[in-house]
Formats: structure tokens, C-alpha cells, sequence
């Protein structure tokens, strides 16, 4: 399948992740039921490193000629790396854990502000800087996402889906609908959420 003929730029998918990364996030409650918050958190979490991991290969390195050792680019690696710990943290752990629910909201504190970075600093310099080039980093960043999402524990997105559908048709957006349909239907059969 080749999404590249219909990919937007590769600012434009950035934003749309992060909106569907905010999107979960406002669905997650203190008084929420556990298997939902479970649920909620591993898409969330998935979504994100896939989301970091894009970034990394593809958006810093092009944004790094234009914005050569600049403060606001160089930490965002680290806090990315911040970021994994906390995931790692918080899959080690379950929602009966009393620490469960400040750590997922301390993991949203944190991307929420890594994202007003993106999308205040880095967005707009990449769409001054690269601008001839933003279709062209769009198409790889939609042909590695499939890749990734591919390899990404398809059965841990499966078992995550099952608790949040309305969520789960936001969030697989993000990681790659279409991609991710294709992973999972030979496992699971489900059909509800290719509307
Ligand atoms: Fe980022
Ligand atoms: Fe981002």
C-alpha cells in the first residue's frame, strides 16, 4: 500500500499527532475504571514513542541545519528520553498502583509542555526554514510510521483498543490507521473501527 501519494507535510501529521495524543490524555479521570485507564495509557504511550521516534529520525535532523545548536532543539532529544523512562515506569506498574495515577498525569504534564516547544518554536522555524521540503519529509515520515507501527507490539495496541473504542478511532489515526488495520486483522478479526 503506498500512502505516500496522499501524506500530508510533515508539520501538519506532527500537529495532528499531538492533537490525538491530547485527545487521550482528556480521557483519562482519577475516577476512571482501571481496565479504561489501562487501555487509555498503553495507546497513549505507544502513540508517543512512535510519535518521538518519527521525530527523531526524520524532523530534528532536517530542522538541525536550520536551527544549529539552539537551546530549544537540542533538548528535546533528552526530553523525549525523559519521557521513555516515565513510560517504562508507568508499564511496569498497574492501575491498581497507588502511584499510577500521578504518574500518567506528571507524563502529561511533561508532553504537554515538550508539545507548546513544538508547535511554538519548532513548527513554525521548520515551516520558515524547510518549507520546499515539508511534502517530502511528510511522505517519509507516513512510509517509517508504517514500519513502525508494524513492528510496535501490535498485540499490545490490539489488547489496548478493546477497552476505548471511541479513543482508539482518534489514536490509531495517529499511529497510522491504515497500517494498523492491516496488523491487526488477521488477529483479532475486528472490523468495528474501519468505518
Ligand atoms: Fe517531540
Ligand atoms: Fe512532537
Amino acid at each position: 500500500m503506498d500512502m505516500s501519494s496522499v501524506s500530508p507535510s510533515i508539520t501538519t501529521m506532527i500537529r495532528m499527532d499531538h492533537s490525538h495524543v491530547m485527545a487521550a490524555f482528556h480521557r483519562y479521570h482519577a475516577e476512571t475504571s482501571w481496565w479504561r485507564k489501562r487501555a487509555i495509557v498503553g495507546l497513549a504511550c505507544t502513540a508517543l514513542e512512535i510519535h518521538a521516534q518519527l521525530e527523531e529520525e526524520i524532523f530534528y535532523p532536517a530542522l538541525g541545519v536550520a536551527m544549529a545548536g539552539d537551546d530549544r532543539l537540542e533538548k528535546s532529544k533528552p526530553e523525549h528520553d525523559k519521557m521513555r523512562e516515565d513510560i517504562a515506569k508507568l508499564r511496569s506498574i498497574g492501575p491498581e498502583d497507588a502511584s499510577y495515577d500521578a504518574r500518567f498525569m506528571q507524563l502529561m504534564r511533561e508532553v504537554m509542555h515538550h508539545v507548546a516547544d513544538e508547535e511554538t518554536v519548532l513548527l513554525p522555524t521548520a515551516e520558515r526554514a524547510l518549507a520546499s521540503q515539508l511534502g517530502e519529509l511528510g511522505k517519509r515520515m507516513a512510509k517509517r510510521r508504517m514500519q513502525l507501527v508494524a513492528e510496535s507490539r501490535p498485540a499490545a495496541i490490539a489488547a489496548s483498543t478493546v477497552g476505548t473504542f471511541p479513543l482508539a478511532s482518534f489514536a490509531l489515526m495517529s499511529i497510522g490507521a491504515l497500517a494498523l488495520a492491516h496488523c491487526l486483522r488477521p488477529a483479532s478479526g475486528r472490523r468495528r473501527y474501519r468505518t
